[in-house]
């Protein structure tokens, strides 16, 4: 009998998909993992350069640059390629170039059978999502963007450290749209299942001041990364891992990814960052959240800006 084995094809080899790959390779989440890139030879030398970390790794993780071919019994095809945010510059700016790129990209993924799920990385993460998934024409539960996830590691990573708790231990959650209109439903957020806004930690309670600050500094973080280093790409190569992880474990784990709305939370053919069950089928389901009615706003706004966006595409 043939051992199963689990295989993902990661599309472009810059700093984001490169840091998946060394964390995938650090955390032996997959048996085989294909790196294409447009330059061949890059995806070539990053193959070398992974390849001779193994005997250190713990891993047996097969590493080798290949073609679109190798989707077709792909269990992931994550995608990183497109152009990156210059200093200043929001998201929404690479659209029209990363919109070309996603045509080229797409299409022999779909031609080679592939049946798994495609995994978007590339900014603006949730228009890209949703580009790719009406180029490609699968289930909408197949094609997860990577949305809102590492805004809420970073939230979680600012509560955790201002009541000197373990972010693991904190639930909250960043949605909307990856980028300018994201917002903090903050009657969601728990320490320890206490609300937020009651819990007493070394340094006293978060009062509502002390919020907005966590909240403005969680939206700035990626500006200011790439205004300090140029680019960010470790904490989304390690969201990235998550993901992946929770797709070939059939895990069912809540994380806040990308997904179609079809009817949550009143929202209709948007993609956003919303709390999502992940396993191998995808997104199976929308955590629906008791929203307050700011809340919902906010939600509501940030789908305007993306419905606006993505349909001034004219796919
Ligand atoms: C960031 C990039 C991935 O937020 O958009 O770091």
């Amino acid at each position: 009998m043939e051992l199963k084995t689990r295989k993902v094809v990661l599309v472009g080899t810059g700093f984001v998909g490169m840091s998946y790959a060394y964390a995938m390779l650090n955390q032996n989440v997959c048996d085989e993992l294909v790196l294409i890139d447009i330059d061949r030879q890059r995806a070539e030398g990053e193959a070398m350069d992974l390849n001779h970390g193994l005997p250190f790794s713990g891993s047996h993780m097969k590493i080798h640059a290949g073609d679109y071919q190798d989707c077709a019994d792909a269990d992931l095809v994550a995608i990183c390629a497109g152009a990156a945010q210059k200093p200043g510059e929001e998201r929404t700016a690479l659209l029209h170039r990363n919109a070309e790129v996603f045509r080229a990209i797409i299409s022999p993924i779909v031609s080679s059978g592939f049946g798994g799920i495609l995994l978007i990385a590339t900014n603006p993460v949730d228009i890209m999502a949703h580009v790719a998934q009406t180029l490609s024409g699968f289930d909408s539960c197949r094609v997860i963007g990577t949305g809102t996830i590492l805004d809420t590691a970073r939230l979680r990573y600012q509560i955790g450290r201002f009541f000197r708790i373990d972010p693991r231990n904190v639930h909250a959650y960043v949605m909307g749209e990856h980028g300018e209109s994201e917002f903090v439903p903050w009657s969601q957020a728990m320490v320890a299942t206490k609300p937020v806004g009651l819990f007493m930690g070394e340094n006293g309670s978060l009062n509502l001041g002390q919020m907005l600050q966590i909240e403005t500094e969680v939206r700035d973080a990626a500006q200011k990364i790439i205004l300090a280093k140029k680019a960010t790409y470790y904490g989304i190569g390690m969201a990235m891992v998550r993901i992946t992880r929770a797709v070939l474990g059939d895990e069912q784990s809540v994380l806040t990814v990308s997904t179609m709305m079809r009817g949550d939370y009143r929202l209709n053919q948007v993609y956003l960052g919303t709390p999502c069950i992940v396993g191998r089928r995808g997104v199976t389901g929308v955590v629906g959240l008791p929203l307050e009615q700011g809340e919902q706003a906010k939600l509501e706004h940030s789908a305007q800006i993306l419905s606006g966006l993505y349909q001034g595409l004219r796919l």
